[in-house]
């Protein structure tokens, strides 16, 4: 069978490495795909925000399955134009993309089905927003409604804080997604992420990984996408993980049938580990980038075969089976980033893959036959080890051979999980 993998980042490099190793693959094809990608797809220049496009190609060159990485084109309607076309299609209707495109609309979800979250309130406006805050205090969390690049979240430590997000938010900072507010009650514990395949009746857990969404060590600075994950996370015990699918997972599932538009594809939740148990903050629609690459390099089970039984709705019965080995990644991204950044910064060398060692590709480009950072986040070494601890030492160690001046990475990625193992 021919597939078409759509997307650029380390997700789908570490998505392709992957479906390239299934017996049942044909051709793999990549829009716009990456340097990395180029490996194990024939990269092809489409505008993946063009239904058209991607309907005319397929129809040009035999494919009968298309996967979607990110969830712009899916937010956009482009799969469900794909999917009307007659193509197989992995990854949500447009309709059920709005659990990742409408932080509002995920928060009814979970009041209508007893889900447990962060008690919230929505707001079209900022004066009444800001009287909300005053009479509940900090800490306090303020979002933009609508997708913000991962942006548009305020954990504020005071009211003037809050005050002030909810202005930025209003005078346009995102745009319309920022014409909605969320207010949300300050959630503590320790954040994981937990991924599942549904196909719109039954679910099938993943598994679970930690991101590191701050830009510096000791998780400060601003948020990004994502500077380094480990998978699994030790947080999630299997109790929790119980937990999770039958108190939040489930209710999801069952309720995005029940209110028409059941959900096909691949979530995560974004969970708060109270000391209640399990809490959602958000859903995705989508692998996590970079929690997808740790997922990967644990994966045993063919990965074509559990994206097509999840598109065909004939997931019931099948099992993921994942290596007890953890992994662990470090996102190296150009200095500046998540602000500005130089483009075209010449990377020089790079370590060899190998068994438990692989580097998967982000925002990199050939220019002149010479490998270039173009993005933020450019480069996810990636490693496995019989512990945490060992994964880090040798994503660590092969940092140490990449030549790339302007390249900077968090240092600690996996901090938790070290001084788990350590205090064992
Ligand atoms: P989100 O974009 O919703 O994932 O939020 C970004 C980050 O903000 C999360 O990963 C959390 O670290 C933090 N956050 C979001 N909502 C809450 C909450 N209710 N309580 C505490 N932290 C939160
Ligand atoms: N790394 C977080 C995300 O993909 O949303």
């Amino acid at each position: 069978m021919n597939v078409l993998l759509i997307g650029s980042g380390g997700r789908e490099h570490a998505l392709a490495w992957k479906l390239a190793q299934s017996p049942r693959l044909g051709r793999l094809y990549c829009a716009p795909g990456n340097p990395g990608i180029e490996k194990h797809a024939f990269c092809i220049d489409l505008d993946v925000m063009n239904a058209d496009s991607i309907i005319d190609f397929c129809r040009d060159r035999n494919v009968e399955f298309v996967v979607f990485g990110p969830e712009a084109p899916l937010v956009a309607g482009v799969g469900d134009r794909v999917r009307d076309a007659g193509l197989l299609v992995f990854g949500p209707s447009q309709a059920a993309a709005r659990l990742e495109g409408s932080k509002g609309f995920t928060k009814d979800l979970c009041a209508r089905y007893g889900i447990p979250t962060g008690a919230y309130r929505r707001f079209d406006n900022a004066v009444e927003a800001k009287a909300y805050v005053s009479a509940e205090g900090a800490p306090i969390v303020v979002k933009a409604d609508g997708l913000a690049a991962g942006k548009g979240v305020t954990v504020a430590m005071t009211v003037a804080e809050a005050h002030a997000a909810i202005d930025d938010c209003f005078s346009g900072t995102f745009g319309a997604a920022g014409a909605e507010v969320v207010v949300e009650a300050y959630l503590d514990g320790e954040e994981a992420s937990f991924f599942v395949l549904s196909d719109g009746t039954a679910a099938l857990a993943l598994t679970s990984a930690q991101d590191h969404k701050r830009v510096g060590d000791g998780d400060t600075g601003p948020n990004t996408g994502g500077m380094g994950a480990y998978s699994p996370a030790p947080v999630m015990t299997p109790d929790m993980v119980a937990r999770t699918m039958s108190e939040i997972v489930e209710p999801t599932i069952r309720g995005m049938a029940e209110m028409g538009h059941p959900f096909s594809g691949v979530f995560f939740a974004g969970l708060m580990i109270t000391a209640r148990g399990p809490e959602l903050i958000e859903y995705n629609v989508r692998f996590g980038d970079p929690e997808c690459q740790v997922m990967m390099m644990r994966l045993k089970s063919d990965l074509l075969d559990l994206l097509l039984a999840t598109a065909r709705g004939e997931l019931a019965g099948h099992v993921a089976e994942w290596t007890e080995a953890p992994a662990l990644t470090v996102v190296m991204a150009s200095k500046g980033y998540p602000g500005s950044y130089r483009r075209d910064t010449a990377i020089e060398a790079l370590p060899e893959d190998g068994e438990t060692l692989r580097i998967f590709h982000a925002g990199t480009a050939m220019k002149d036959d010479r490998l270039v950072a173009t993005g933020g986040r450019v480069l996810n070494v990636t490693a496995t080890g019989r512990t945490v601890s060992e994964a880090r030492d040798r994503a660590y160690a092969a940092i140490g051979e990449v030549r790339w001046e302007n390249g900077f990475f968090r240092s600690d990625i996996g901090w938790r999980a070290v001084s788990r193992e350590q205090a064992d």
